[in-house]
């Protein structure tokens, strides 16, 4: 059972400050997910957690009790990382007791722990081989066995699926958050992969350069992004995002070349009269009747996905390129002109220079 709060984390190496003032709560047996790009801050930030980076600034706290001076041991807390290195002359059984032999626990309650563990990860059969004897994804459950035997108060994952392959990644993913609900155990798992964001975590915190840029539900997130980053990171494929001006009541859009049109009441935003980003995801255009149409896109490519299908296309004067995702599968051909509408409750407006996304 643990709470994590986070207040005003920073973290300097010499002189360079690469996070900025950072602050979360997190709940008693929540799965959050630290997501951002390489070198935003992620490892850093949860290597704090864990007590293996010193702390320069603000408290980290476990149960309300700051823990910044306490070693890693006394933190109560395992992790997992990409690199899991499991003893390669030891068999399975002996990989997952090592951490509890060491610290002397009765042999009776490590062999229980053990055979309970592998239970819950269904390696039972697993426990006599030799780690070479095994795949990757067996691999890594055993890494995480040699986590659960310790009954940990809190768990920390960084990019733990990233060396397996695709197919093994969704099903690990589906597995670590199944075993994660089973055992209730706080979690909080770094990745710069935003799928695996949005399908584990109860809440996400997105990092850019070192600062937490939002922090949200995976679907507060994808709705209503924080800013212009946030916006790009989040879905796949990435967000259009397509200069353009608010008229001054900011009851209209007005695109380059020309192409204009009306937000419903509703959804117009608190702004106008400035220069902003449109921003409109691939899976919110919709076919229309021509007339309706807020633009007329010309197909450069599609992709069919089985599904859906994804299409590539460019509209006005200065051909500014979208990229669509359309429900089922349309044999569209090259050039081919498609009227397009998107309902205003999806249209994403951020100001052109602060990115921040102005609110309605
Ligand atoms: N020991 C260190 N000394 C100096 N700078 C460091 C050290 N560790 C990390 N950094 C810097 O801190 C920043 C954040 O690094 P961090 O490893 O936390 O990024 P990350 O988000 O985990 O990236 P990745 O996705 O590539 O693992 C980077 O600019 C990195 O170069
Ligand atoms: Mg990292």
């Amino acid at each position: 059972m643990a709470d994590v709060s986070l207040k005003n984390v920073y973290k300097s190496f010499g002189k360079t400050e690469v996070i900025h003032g950072i602050s979360c709560d997190i709940k008693d047996g929540e799965f959050i997910v630290i997501l951002g790009p390489s070198g935003c801050g992620k490892s850093t930030l949860l290597r704090m957690v864990a007590g293996l980076e010193v702390i320069t600034k603000g408290d980290i706290s476990i149960n309300g009790a700051v823990v910044n001076n306490l070693e890693p041991a006394e933190r109560d807390i395992a992790m997992v990382f990409q690199n899991y290195a499991l003893y390669p002359h030891m068999t399975v059984f002996k990989n997952m007791a090592y951490g509890l032999k060491i610290r002397k626990m009765p042999k009776a309650e490590i062999k229980k722990r053990v055979f309970d563990a592998a239970k819950i990860l269904e390696i039972t059969e697993l426990l006599d081989r030799k780690p070479r004897q095994l795949s990757g994804g067996q691999r890594q459950r055993v890494a995480m066995g040699r986590c659960i035997v310790r009954e940990p108060k809190i768990f920390l994952f960084d990019e733990p699926l990233s060396n397996l392959d695709a197919k093994l990644r969704v099903q690990m993913r589906l597995e670590i958050r199944k075993l994660q609900e089973n055992l209730n155990i706080t979690s909080i798992y770094v990745t710069h992969d935003q799928i695996e964001a949005m399908t584990l975590g109860d809440r996400m915190i997105v990092m850019d350069n070192g600062y937490a840029v939002q922090i949200g539900t995976p679907l507060e997130i994808y709705e209503n992004p924080a800013t212009r980053f946030v916006a790009g990171f989040i879905g796949s494929p990435a967000m259009n995002f397509l200069a353009a001006r608010l008229s001054a009541d900011g009851k209209q859009v007005e695109l380059r070349g020309g192409i204009s049109f009306f937000i419903q009441n509703g959804d117009v935003p608190n702004q106008g009269g400035q220069e902003i980003i449109l921003g409109i995801r691939p899976e919110h255009f919709i076919l229309a009747e021509s007339k309706k149409a807020m633009m007329h896109l010309t197909i450069d490519h599609i992709e069919i996905l089985g599904a859906d299908t994804l299409v590539y296309g460019h509209f006005g004067e200065d051909k500014t390129l979208l990229t669509l995702r359309l429900p089922a599968v349309h044999h569209f051909k090259r050039n081919t002109v498609l009227d397009l509408i998107v309902s205003s409750k999806n249209l994403h407006f951020f100001d052109k220079e602060s990115g921040k996304r102005i609110e309605r």
